[in-house]
Protein backbone atom coordinates (compact mmCIF):
# COMPACT_ATOMS: atom_id res chain seq x y z
CA UNK A 1 0.00 0.00 0.00
CA UNK A 2 2.05 3.05 -1.59
CA UNK A 3 -0.04 5.43 0.72
CA UNK A 4 1.17 4.38 4.25
CA UNK A 5 4.69 4.12 3.55
CA UNK A 6 7.55 1.75 4.70
CA UNK A 7 6.76 1.21 8.17
CA UNK A 8 8.48 -0.28 11.34
CA UNK A 9 6.74 -2.17 13.82
CA UNK A 10 8.37 -1.79 16.89
CA UNK A 11 8.39 -4.70 19.20
CA UNK A 12 10.77 -6.44 21.66
CA UNK A 13 12.31 -3.47 23.87
CA UNK A 14 13.64 -3.96 27.29
CA UNK A 15 10.78 -4.05 29.78
CA UNK A 16 9.44 -7.05 31.64
CA UNK A 17 7.09 -7.98 29.53
CA UNK A 18 9.56 -7.92 26.26
CA UNK A 19 8.54 -11.98 25.63
CA UNK A 20 4.68 -10.45 25.41
CA UNK A 21 5.88 -8.32 23.48
CA UNK A 22 7.84 -10.33 20.90
CA UNK A 23 4.63 -12.20 19.99
CA UNK A 24 2.41 -8.90 19.78
CA UNK A 25 4.74 -7.43 17.36
CA UNK A 26 5.32 -10.92 15.20
CA UNK A 27 1.92 -11.14 14.80
CA UNK A 28 1.28 -7.55 13.95
CA UNK A 29 3.79 -7.70 11.60
CA UNK A 30 2.49 -10.59 10.05
CA UNK A 31 -1.03 -8.89 9.56
CA UNK A 32 0.70 -5.63 7.95
CA UNK A 33 2.21 -7.97 5.58
CA UNK A 34 -0.79 -10.06 4.64
CA UNK A 35 -2.23 -6.25 3.94
CA UNK A 36 0.19 -5.56 1.44
CA UNK A 37 2.24 -2.78 3.65
CA UNK A 38 5.66 -2.58 3.53
CA UNK A 39 6.49 -3.22 7.21
CA UNK A 40 9.73 -4.33 8.79
CA UNK A 41 10.34 -5.84 12.53
CA UNK A 42 12.72 -3.10 14.74
CA UNK A 43 14.10 -3.88 18.10
CA UNK A 44 14.97 -0.77 20.18
CA UNK A 45 16.63 -3.16 22.33
CA UNK A 46 19.25 -4.36 19.74
CA UNK A 47 19.07 -1.02 17.27
CA UNK A 48 19.20 2.84 17.94
CA UNK A 49 16.03 4.68 17.10
CA UNK A 50 17.70 7.00 14.81
CA UNK A 51 17.89 3.82 12.20
CA UNK A 52 13.85 4.66 12.35
CA UNK A 53 15.00 7.98 10.36
CA UNK A 54 18.26 7.00 8.77
CA UNK A 55 16.69 4.05 7.02
CA UNK A 56 13.43 5.70 5.35
CA UNK A 57 10.75 5.13 8.03
CA UNK A 58 7.67 6.66 7.49
CA UNK A 59 5.87 5.42 10.34
CA UNK A 60 6.02 2.88 13.63
CA UNK A 61 3.54 0.81 14.89
CA UNK A 62 4.60 0.80 18.67
CA UNK A 63 3.90 -2.97 19.81
CA UNK A 64 6.22 -2.38 22.68
CA UNK A 65 4.68 -2.84 26.47
CA UNK A 66 5.75 -1.80 29.42
CA UNK A 67 9.08 0.92 30.38
CA UNK A 68 10.64 2.22 27.46
CA UNK A 69 7.76 1.29 25.01
CA UNK A 70 4.35 2.46 26.82
CA UNK A 71 5.65 4.86 29.27
CA UNK A 72 6.13 7.84 27.08
CA UNK A 73 9.96 7.67 26.61
CA UNK A 74 9.82 5.97 23.24
CA UNK A 75 6.93 8.24 22.08
CA UNK A 76 9.43 11.49 23.02
CA UNK A 77 11.78 9.89 21.03
CA UNK A 78 9.48 9.68 17.89
CA UNK A 79 8.36 13.08 18.46
CA UNK A 80 11.81 14.55 18.34
CA UNK A 81 12.76 12.02 15.36
CA UNK A 82 9.07 12.96 13.52
CA UNK A 83 8.79 9.66 13.23
CA UNK A 84 4.52 9.32 13.29
CA UNK A 85 3.70 6.43 15.31
CA UNK A 86 0.64 4.69 16.68
CA UNK A 87 -1.37 5.01 20.32
CA UNK A 88 -1.43 8.06 22.86
CA UNK A 89 1.32 10.51 23.25
CA UNK A 90 3.88 11.62 25.68
CA UNK A 91 1.91 12.91 28.35
CA UNK A 92 -0.70 9.94 28.12
CA UNK A 93 1.41 7.25 28.35
CA UNK A 94 3.06 8.62 31.07
CA UNK A 95 0.12 9.31 33.14
CA UNK A 96 -1.58 5.64 32.22
CA UNK A 97 1.60 3.75 33.05
CA UNK A 98 2.00 5.47 36.59
CA UNK A 99 -1.09 3.88 38.26
CA UNK A 100 -0.96 6.53 41.37
CA UNK A 101 -1.27 9.36 38.30
CA UNK A 102 -3.68 7.53 36.53
CA UNK A 103 -5.99 7.36 39.92
CA UNK A 104 -5.42 10.79 41.51
CA UNK A 105 -6.58 11.87 38.06
CA UNK A 106 -9.78 10.17 37.86
CA UNK A 107 -10.37 10.26 41.54
CA UNK A 108 -10.40 14.41 40.86
CA UNK A 109 -12.58 14.34 38.31
CA UNK A 110 -14.93 12.14 40.01
CA UNK A 111 -14.32 8.83 38.09
CA UNK A 112 -14.41 5.64 40.32
CA UNK A 113 -11.93 4.13 41.14
CA UNK A 114 -10.97 2.27 44.20
CA UNK A 115 -9.55 4.34 47.17
CA UNK A 116 -5.71 3.55 47.59
CA UNK A 117 -2.76 5.11 49.67
CA UNK A 118 1.01 5.26 47.83
CA UNK A 119 2.94 2.86 49.91
CA UNK A 120 6.38 3.79 52.35
CA UNK A 121 8.85 1.33 53.20
CA UNK A 122 7.61 2.71 56.96
CA UNK A 123 4.41 2.12 55.51
CA UNK A 124 2.30 -0.47 57.98
CA UNK A 125 -0.27 -3.28 57.27
CA UNK A 126 -1.91 -2.44 60.48
CA UNK A 127 -2.62 1.47 58.88
CA UNK A 128 -3.58 0.42 55.66
CA UNK A 129 -6.04 -2.05 56.83
CA UNK A 130 -7.75 0.57 58.62
CA UNK A 131 -7.63 2.81 56.14
CA UNK A 132 -8.54 0.66 53.24
CA UNK A 133 -9.97 -3.06 54.52
CA UNK A 134 -9.02 -6.23 54.14
CA UNK A 135 -8.35 -7.85 51.74
CA UNK A 136 -6.37 -4.90 49.63
CA UNK A 137 -4.60 -5.11 46.58
CA UNK A 138 -0.56 -4.06 47.05
CA UNK A 139 1.02 -3.25 43.34
CA UNK A 140 3.68 -1.71 41.53
CA UNK A 141 2.62 1.69 40.39
CA UNK A 142 4.52 1.33 36.90
CA UNK A 143 4.01 -2.77 35.93
CA UNK A 144 1.77 -4.80 33.59
CA UNK A 145 0.66 -7.72 33.30
CA UNK A 146 -0.08 -8.49 37.22
CA UNK A 147 4.01 -8.79 37.87
CA UNK A 148 4.38 -8.01 41.25
CA UNK A 149 0.85 -7.97 42.95
CA UNK A 150 -0.28 -9.48 45.78
CA UNK A 151 -3.97 -9.73 47.35
CA UNK A 152 -3.07 -8.89 51.47
CA UNK A 153 -5.58 -11.02 53.33
CA UNK A 154 -3.94 -9.97 57.11
CA UNK A 155 -2.46 -6.78 58.00
CA UNK A 156 0.99 -9.51 58.89
CA UNK A 157 1.26 -9.86 55.25
CA UNK A 158 1.76 -6.44 54.16
CA UNK A 159 5.36 -6.18 54.22
CA UNK A 160 6.12 -9.20 52.25
CA UNK A 161 3.81 -8.00 49.51
CA UNK A 162 5.61 -4.59 49.83
CA UNK A 163 8.85 -6.13 49.01
CA UNK A 164 7.52 -8.01 46.57
CA UNK A 165 5.93 -5.32 44.73
CA UNK A 166 8.98 -2.64 45.53
CA UNK A 167 11.09 -5.42 43.47
CA UNK A 168 9.73 -4.29 40.25
CA UNK A 169 9.33 -0.10 41.20
CA UNK A 170 10.35 1.93 43.98
CA UNK A 171 6.77 3.78 44.11
CA UNK A 172 4.32 1.15 45.18
CA UNK A 173 0.46 1.80 45.75
CA UNK A 174 -2.45 -0.27 47.78
CA UNK A 175 -5.96 -0.28 46.65
CA UNK A 176 -8.99 -1.42 48.01
CA UNK A 177 -10.14 -5.05 46.68
CA UNK A 178 -12.97 -5.04 44.76
CA UNK A 179 -14.58 -8.35 45.07
CA UNK A 180 -16.68 -8.90 41.55
CA UNK A 181 -16.08 -9.78 38.25
CA UNK A 182 -13.73 -8.53 35.90
CA UNK A 183 -14.54 -6.83 32.70
CA UNK A 184 -11.75 -5.09 29.96
CA UNK A 185 -13.19 -2.28 27.70
CA UNK A 186 -11.27 -1.81 24.18
CA UNK A 187 -11.17 2.29 23.07
CA UNK A 188 -10.65 3.06 19.37
CA UNK A 189 -9.83 6.69 18.84
CA UNK A 190 -9.41 9.95 19.79
CA UNK A 191 -11.61 12.95 21.60
CA UNK A 192 -14.74 13.16 20.84
CA UNK A 193 -14.19 10.27 18.02
CA UNK A 194 -13.32 7.77 20.64
CA UNK A 195 -15.59 4.75 21.16
CA UNK A 196 -15.84 1.89 22.89
CA UNK A 197 -15.84 -2.03 21.74
CA UNK A 198 -18.05 -4.49 23.25
CA UNK A 199 -16.62 -5.27 26.96
CA UNK A 200 -15.19 -8.56 27.37
CA UNK A 201 -15.47 -10.49 30.37
CA UNK A 202 -12.94 -12.35 32.46
CA UNK A 203 -13.30 -15.42 34.33
CA UNK A 204 -9.89 -16.51 35.81
CA UNK A 205 -9.42 -20.07 37.16
CA UNK A 206 -10.50 -19.57 41.80
CA UNK A 207 -10.24 -15.32 39.67
CA UNK A 208 -6.69 -15.62 39.54
CA UNK A 209 -5.87 -13.59 36.80
CA UNK A 210 -2.26 -13.86 36.92
CA UNK A 211 0.64 -13.66 34.85
CA UNK A 212 0.53 -17.32 34.04
CA UNK A 213 -3.71 -17.44 33.45
CA UNK A 214 -2.91 -14.47 30.72
CA UNK A 215 -0.73 -15.85 28.69
CA UNK A 216 0.29 -19.33 28.85
CA UNK A 217 -2.98 -21.39 29.73
CA UNK A 218 -6.12 -22.02 28.16
CA UNK A 219 -8.23 -22.19 31.64
CA UNK A 220 -9.07 -18.64 31.94
CA UNK A 221 -12.63 -17.80 30.10
CA UNK A 222 -13.22 -14.71 28.36
CA UNK A 223 -16.81 -13.74 27.64
CA UNK A 224 -17.02 -10.89 24.60
CA UNK A 225 -19.74 -9.27 24.59
CA UNK A 226 -19.82 -9.56 28.72
CA UNK A 227 -23.43 -10.91 29.51
CA UNK A 228 -24.60 -7.30 31.75
CA UNK A 229 -28.27 -5.81 30.48
CA UNK A 230 -27.75 -3.15 27.68
CA UNK A 231 -27.90 -0.08 29.78
CA UNK A 232 -24.93 -1.31 32.02
CA UNK A 233 -23.37 -2.16 29.62
CA UNK A 234 -23.61 1.58 28.00
CA UNK A 235 -22.70 2.66 31.54
CA UNK A 236 -19.31 0.47 30.95
CA UNK A 237 -18.55 2.20 27.54
CA UNK A 238 -19.16 5.52 28.55
CA UNK A 239 -17.15 5.42 31.84
CA UNK A 240 -14.48 3.22 30.14
CA UNK A 241 -14.68 6.43 27.51
CA UNK A 242 -14.47 8.83 30.23
CA UNK A 243 -11.42 7.35 31.83
CA UNK A 244 -9.37 7.50 28.43
CA UNK A 245 -10.05 11.04 27.64
CA UNK A 246 -9.38 12.23 31.04
CA UNK A 247 -5.51 10.75 30.40
CA UNK A 248 -5.40 12.00 26.83
CA UNK A 249 -5.24 9.01 25.04
CA UNK A 250 -5.32 8.76 21.47
CA UNK A 251 -5.19 5.74 18.42
CA UNK A 252 -6.05 2.92 21.10
CA UNK A 253 -6.27 1.85 24.82
CA UNK A 254 -7.80 -1.31 27.01
CA UNK A 255 -9.22 0.34 30.20
CA UNK A 256 -9.32 -2.73 32.89
CA UNK A 257 -12.37 -2.39 35.18
CA UNK A 258 -13.69 -4.19 38.26
CA UNK A 259 -17.51 -4.37 38.85
CA UNK A 260 -18.50 -5.17 42.32
CA UNK A 261 -21.21 -7.09 43.51
CA UNK A 262 -23.55 -3.77 43.44
CA UNK A 263 -23.13 -3.85 39.82
CA UNK A 264 -21.24 -0.58 40.79
CA UNK A 265 -17.97 -0.40 38.33
CA UNK A 266 -14.90 0.46 39.24
CA UNK A 267 -11.36 1.65 37.01
CA UNK A 268 -8.12 0.23 37.59
CA UNK A 269 -5.88 1.42 34.69
CA UNK A 270 -5.34 1.83 30.82
CA UNK A 271 -3.15 0.01 28.91
CA UNK A 272 -2.16 2.34 26.10
CA UNK A 273 -0.29 -0.36 23.97
CA UNK A 274 -2.46 -3.56 24.21
CA UNK A 275 -1.19 -6.69 23.61
CA UNK A 276 -1.91 -8.06 20.48
CA UNK A 277 -1.36 -11.76 20.80
CA UNK A 278 -3.69 -14.76 19.83
CA UNK A 279 -5.01 -14.82 23.73
CA UNK A 280 -5.33 -10.67 23.28
CA UNK A 281 -8.59 -8.99 23.98
CA UNK A 282 -7.96 -5.85 21.93
CA UNK A 283 -7.98 -8.23 19.17
CA UNK A 284 -11.21 -10.19 20.48
CA UNK A 285 -13.47 -7.16 20.93
CA UNK A 286 -12.98 -5.73 17.49
CA UNK A 287 -14.05 -9.40 16.15
CA UNK A 288 -17.26 -8.95 18.13
CA UNK A 289 -17.82 -6.09 16.16
CA UNK A 290 -16.85 -7.43 12.68
CA UNK A 291 -13.14 -6.16 12.69
CA UNK A 292 -10.81 -8.55 11.83
CA UNK A 293 -7.41 -8.60 13.16
CA UNK A 294 -5.76 -7.35 9.97
CA UNK A 295 -8.36 -4.60 9.56
CA UNK A 296 -7.61 -3.79 13.44
CA UNK A 297 -3.74 -3.70 12.70
CA UNK A 298 -4.47 -1.90 9.51
CA UNK A 299 -6.81 0.53 11.16
CA UNK A 300 -4.50 1.17 13.68
CA UNK A 301 -1.54 1.99 11.96
CA UNK A 302 -3.78 4.83 9.68
CA UNK A 303 -4.14 6.20 12.55
CA UNK A 304 -0.28 7.08 13.54
CA UNK A 305 0.49 10.34 13.87
CA UNK A 306 2.79 13.43 15.48
CA UNK A 307 1.00 14.32 18.85
CA UNK A 308 3.02 17.40 19.73
CA UNK A 309 3.29 18.96 15.93
CA UNK A 310 -0.72 17.91 15.99
CA UNK A 311 -1.69 20.28 18.98
CA UNK A 312 -0.26 23.18 18.88
CA UNK A 313 1.70 25.97 16.78
CA UNK A 314 5.30 24.71 18.88
CA UNK A 315 7.03 27.19 15.69
CA UNK A 316 6.19 30.68 14.27
N1 LIG B 1 -8.30 -3.29 43.47
C1 LIG B 1 -8.42 -4.50 42.92
N2 LIG B 1 -9.45 -5.31 43.28
C2 LIG B 1 -9.59 -6.54 42.74
N3 LIG B 1 -8.74 -7.08 41.85
C3 LIG B 1 -7.70 -6.32 41.45
C4 LIG B 1 -7.49 -4.99 41.95
N4 LIG B 1 -6.37 -4.49 41.37
C5 LIG B 1 -5.91 -5.46 40.56
N5 LIG B 1 -6.71 -6.55 40.58
C6 LIG B 1 -6.52 -7.79 39.80
O1 LIG B 1 -5.19 -7.84 39.31
C7 LIG B 1 -5.17 -7.71 37.89
C8 LIG B 1 -4.02 -6.78 37.44
O2 LIG B 1 -4.21 -5.49 37.99
P1 LIG B 1 -4.10 -4.15 37.14
O3 LIG B 1 -4.36 -3.01 38.05
O4 LIG B 1 -4.95 -4.24 35.91
O5 LIG B 1 -2.54 -4.11 36.78
P2 LIG B 1 -1.67 -4.73 35.59
O6 LIG B 1 -2.60 -5.36 34.60
O7 LIG B 1 -0.96 -3.53 35.05
O8 LIG B 1 -0.73 -5.69 36.25
C9 LIG B 1 -6.52 -7.18 37.52
O9 LIG B 1 -6.83 -7.57 36.21
C10 LIG B 1 -7.41 -7.82 38.58
O10 LIG B 1 -7.65 -9.19 38.30
MG1 LIG C 1 -4.42 -4.69 33.92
Amino acid sequence: MADIGKVAVLFGGRSAEREISLKSGSMVLAALNRRGIDAYAFDPAERPLQDLVDRGFERAFIALHGRYGEDGTVQGALEMLGVPYTGSGVLASALAIDKVATKRIWASLGLPTPAFEVCLPASRGTQLVQQLGLPYIVKPAREGSTLGLTKVTRAAGHRAAYRLASSFDVDVLAESFVDGRELTVSVLGEGAQAKALPAIEIRAPEGNYDYRNKYFTDDTRYLCPAPIDAALSREIAALSVAAYRALGCAGWGRVDLMLDRDMKPWLLEVNTSPGMTDHSLVPMAAKAVGIDYDALVEQVLRSACLKTAARGKGQP
